[in-house]
């Protein structure tokens, strides 16, 4: 007989909860698909600034974790859903902050949710098989847990999977916080969390865990090599072994063209080069771009270098006296967000900039666009270009990380494929591949079958749920 999978799903971000990215969007549907395949799972999370007010939390106890020579007290949370019950580690000094990261003390602040994490199970009696880490926030756990707690009966059979969402992400500090978090200077050597002269959180992950999954097969390959490592492609391609990729799925419900409240026209598979085109006179009209029947490339992105805002910046100035218009939308790094800002302004006609994270505009400009760009640096999985392809817009992305696994190049000949894919890291690649897409677009045939191609594709949380669970039952058996 199989044993009963208990997980313990742990991150810095869960949507509705706390959202800044992706990993909030794999927080909120990974557990819940897991939960209805009958793993018993419960998630834990920082109690952020305002949670409260939001969400009703059943507080249900504190207790005391020590982290830079003081005791610091945990206030733990508890909010129960029909599959999935959700903790909360709360302090006021460590997390009631306007933001989630970026302060002198994040070293702390995460030590010290990696501490109360361990606390709150052998306070709670709760007793997870398998504790799921995500990224950096999270990764010191697998270090307290295999070293520093396992003298203790409670915690010796725990096993833990560290998924990678995003590399870069470290979690780099100075020497001194081994020293704040009790943590002795033995860890500090290259076979442990040194990292050029400074602890890395995400090493910690790596080395600690038995088992290491990131977001796609092609990223869990490439963080192997110089190119994407960071740093880290020694230590990762020494635990090759336990590394595994896995890529992430949607949620086909929630990110439905027919049944979505935000967008003007609903519309599915068969009628969507109306219902699109509709969406996109609304939106033309709502943005204050010319309302007209040329192609529309849309952006939703957080503006990073990891986007290629400047293949993008350098595409789209080198373009603008085609016959077409770009949207984009994000927020980000302060001169990427002018650089684009002063575009739009010269050329209002062509290009709408708007700088903020709205959902509700987000998927408008899923629905309404023909074409959407997403020409990464380098990109883990990326769920930007699956949201597209369910609201029927063709992705060009270039050939790296999760977008290989996810978008097929479109083949004129046979009809089949979902997108334009391009290689090389540069404007002019991005601009050749958007004017193949104009093309593509003045063909309405070719056209018709591209929107279908892409509608029909299904990156559903169930074949990637079914992978981890196998994973978990190898871990525990
Ligand atoms: C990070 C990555 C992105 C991935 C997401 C969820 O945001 O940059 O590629 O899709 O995490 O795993």
């Amino acid at each position: 007989m199989k044993k009963q999978l208990n997980v313990l799903y742990v991150a810095a971000e869960i949507a509705p909860f706390g959202a800044t990215g992706g990993l909030a969007d794999v927080g909120e549907s990974l557990p819940e698909v897991l939960g209805e395949k009958g793993v018993n799972i419960s998630r834990v999370m920082p109690k952020y600034k305002g949670l409260e007010d939001r969400y009703k939390l059943e507080k249900v106890c504190s207790f005391i974790v020590e982290t830079s020579g003081k005791a610091n007290v945990a206030n733990i949370y508890k909010y129960k859903e029909d599959v999935v019950t959700t903790y909360f580690i709360g302090n006021d000094d460590y997390f009631e902050r306007d933001n989630y990261y970026g302060y002198n003390d994040d070293d702390i602040r995460f030590g010290f949710f990696s501490k109360a994490v361990l606390e709150m199970l052998i306070v709670l009696s709760i007793k997870p098989g398998i504790i799921h880490l995500n990224d950096w926030q999270s990764a010191l756990i697998s270090l307290f847990l295999k070293k520093e707690y396992s003298h203790i009966d409670f915690y010796k059979e725990i096993k833990v999977m560290y998924t990678i969402h995003n590399l870069q992400y470290q979690g780099l500090f100075n020497k001194e916080t081994l020293d704040k978090l009790c943590l002795s200077t033995k860890y500090f050597n290259m076979e442990s969390l040194e990292y050029y002269g400074k602890i890395s959180y995400m090493k910690a992950g790596i080395i600690f865990s038995d088992i290491i999954t990131t977001v796609s097969e092609t990223y869990a390959k490439e963080i192997q090599t110089p190119l994407y490592g960071y740093g880290l492609d020694g230590i990762l391609k020494k635990n090759k072994n336990k590394i595994c990729g896995i890529t992430n799925g949607i949620h086909y419900d929630k990110f439905n063209p027919q049944t979505d409240s935000y967008i003007k026209f609903n519309y599915h598979i068969d009628n969507a080069i109306h219902g699109k085109n509709e969406n996109k006179k609304y939106l033309q009209k709502h943005i204050g771009l010319p309302i007209k029947n040329a192609p529309l490339f849309g952006m939703v992105s957080r503006l990073s270098e990891q986007k290629g805002i400047d293949l993008c910046l350098k595409a789209i100035s080198q373009l603008i006296k085609e016959d077409i218009q770009f949207v984009i939308l994000g927020t980000g790094d302060s001169h990427y967000e002018e650089q684009l800002l002063q575009l739009s302004k010269k050329y209002p006609d062509k290009l709408k900039v708007m700088i903020e994270f709205n959902q509700e505009m987000a998927r408008l400009i899923y629905a309404s666009s023909d074409f959407f760009l997403m020409p990464s640096l380098f990109e883990p999985c990326g769920l930007s270009q699956i949201y597209s392809m369910r609201f029927g817009t063709v992705p060009i992305v270039r050939k790296t990380g999760g977008l290989v696994d996810t978008v097929k190049p479109f083949d004129i000949g046979s009809k089949t494929g979902t997108g334009l894919i391009f290689q090389h890291y540069n404007g002019d690649a991005l601009k050749e591949s958007i004017k193949k897409g104009i093309g593509l677009y003045k063909n309405t045939d070719i056209w018709k079958s591209i929107v279908r191609n892409c509608m029909s594709q299904r990156f559903s949380w169930d074949e990637s749920a079914k992978m981890y669970i196998d994973k978990y039952n190898e871990l525990i058996n």
